[in-house]
């Protein structure tokens, strides 16, 4: 299955690179403040598992799982909470981990979901982000990559759920793949 993809756009050995250089802002960032870092089933669980791994202040892990209503590709702004975080993040530091940002409704009502629980801080780290695709305007504090407006597949992000384990980055041939 992998050698079938001939357009590889992020290889690992970069991943890996901006990665460690994104653990390495957030260690410095969050010296002394023993964050939480909450990442968004499913897409965000590799790169969750490799940044968290970088980090070198003590932080919690902690897992949400939610559906946008519509299709598959496009993200209609509802969000459902498919799994609500187990701790309880009043006064503490929050980084949500994701894997895209495209239109960014998703990350806008997390950001404000969980502001209205009361943290301390609530920042985002995504490893890659659509600009062109944006419905709303969204800051992300950390992140990996800029990607055009194709649909990317690997290092977690899936076509129908496949292709979430490959260890680069690549973009979905129109065709498909077999
Ligand atoms: C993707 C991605 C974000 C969201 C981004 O999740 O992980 O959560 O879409 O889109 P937006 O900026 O347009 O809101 P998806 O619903 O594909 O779930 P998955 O992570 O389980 O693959």
């Amino acid at each position: 299955m992998i050698t079938e993809f001939d357009q590889i756009l992020i290889g690992e050995k970069e991943i890996r690179s901006r990665v460690a250089e994104l653990a390495a802002r957030i260690s410095e960032d969050y010296e002394g403040k023993d964050p939480l870092l909450v990442c968004v089933l499913k897409g965000a669980v590799f790169f969750m598992a490799d940044l968290a791994r970088q980090i070198t202040v003590p932080c919690e892990l902690d897992f949400m799982a939610v559906s946008s209503y519509g299709s598959s590709t496009d993200s209609s702004g509802v969000v459902r909470i498919l799994k609500d975080l187990d701790a309880n993040i009043e006064g503490r530091h929050v980084v949500i981990v994701e894997d895209i940002i495209d239109s960014g409704l998703t990350l806008s009502y997390l950001r404000k979901n969980l502001h209205a629980r009361n943290p301390a801080s609530v920042e985002v780290c995504s490893l890659l982000t659509k600009p062109s695709r944006r419905k709303v305007d969204f800051a992300c504090k950390y992140t990996g990559f800029e990607v055009a407006d194709e649909f990317v597949v690997g290092y977690g992000l899936d076509y129908q759920e496949k292709y979430r384990n490959l260890r680069f980055i690549a973009v979905l041939p129109e065709e498909g793949v077999e």
